[in-house]
């Protein structure tokens, strides 16, 4: 088989310093994950807030937190062992060979400057392209990812454009430098329901049009499967099941990824618009069989 695209073995990344009053417990955030991801593919990493996603989610480009330390493991981009390389090296992984989209785009982006500015920065700043090939990049990946009037979309300032529109601008300057590695991390989260289902969809299609490997992290089931080929789940910070979304979905073997599985159903249950109440819950706690967390607390 082809070289993976990022290989992680055994992987333990520790906190350095953590709140007073955490548990020594605590202090390992991720222990012993391991995970390839080929070119072109995408894995789902999924978890409660918490499990260590968007830990493992950094140290794709071998970048810890304030407080973090990537321990142990190897951490392999192309074959390039990168936990261990050197900032130079770092510096030509990251914005590069891998990118980040984060959860609020809002904080992301320079309120005083213009969208088309920062989504072609890291691509003039690495080299990778002139300016007008970088801008032309960038309109290609305006139009691709639905926004309107790609030729001008990127003369806004980021308070002229809605939520929505910012993250797929956000993506847009992810794939810019044309990386090999794309991180999302929770990219819908903080949208709206009905946003969340267009942005998922233009991140979809941009990723397979692209041929980007991507990391996909969420904490919702439904996102993940819908958007990945196989995905791990997590649970403090170590993993609970990992494998094609088939399996994962329709024959999950942990009880903790069946509950996971429930829980979505129970949140988004299908049923007609507009259905007359027929029965209301409250204050309702449950617990999955034989094991100490509740799928449903107070709901
Ligand atoms: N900078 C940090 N210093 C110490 N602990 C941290 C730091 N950032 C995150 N953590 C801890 O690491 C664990 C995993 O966090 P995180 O990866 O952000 O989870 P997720 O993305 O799955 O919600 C949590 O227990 C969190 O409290
Ligand atoms: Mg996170």
């Amino acid at each position: 088989m082809a070289e993976a695209l990022l290989e992680i073995r055994d992987l333990k990344i520790e906190a350095t310093s953590y709140p007073p009053g955490e548990r020594p417990r605590d202090v390992v955030l991720v222990d012993g994950v391991s995970l390839t991801l080929q070119k072109g593919r995408v894995l789902g990493l999924i978890g409660e807030s918490g499990a260590g996603k968007s830990t493992i989610g950094l140290s794709a480009m071998a970048y810890g937190r304030g407080g973090v330390r990537l321990t142990g493991g190897t951490i392999r981009l192309r074959g390039d062992e990168i936990r261990t390389a050197s900032p130079a090296g770092l510096r030509a992984i990251r914005g590069q060979r891998v990118t980040y989209v984060a959860q609020s785009a809002a904080a992301a982006f320079n309120p005083a400057k213009k969208l088309m500015e920062q989504v072609i920065e890291t691509t003039l700043m690495h080299g990778l392209a002139s300016r007008a090939e970088a801008e032309a990049r960038a309109v290609a990946l305006f139009g691709k990812l639905g926004l309107p009037n790609p030729e001008t979309f990127g003369q806004r300032f980021p308070h002229q454009v809605s939520g929505g529109q910012l993250q797929r601008a956000m993506t847009a300057m992810a794939l810019c430098p044309k990386p090999d590695l794309v991180i999302f991390d929770e990219p819908t989260t903080a949208l709206d329901v009905t946003t969340q289902i267009d942005v998922l969809a233009a991140i979809k299609e941009a990723i397979r049009d692209t041929g980007v490997g991507a990391l996909y992290i969420t904490h919702d089931l439904a996102v993940v499967a819908q958007v990945s080929d196989d995905i791990m789940v997590l649970r403090h910070g170590k993993m609970v099941e990992y494998g094609s979304v088939d399996q994962i979905i329709n024959a999950p073997r942990e009880a903790y990824t069946r509950a996971l599985i429930s829980v979505r159903q129970m949140e988004h249950p299908e049923k007609p618009a507009e259905a007359p109440v027929v029965l209301s819950v409250g204050q309702v706690t449950a617990r999955y069989r034989g094991t100490h967390f509740d799928v449903l607390k107070n709901v």
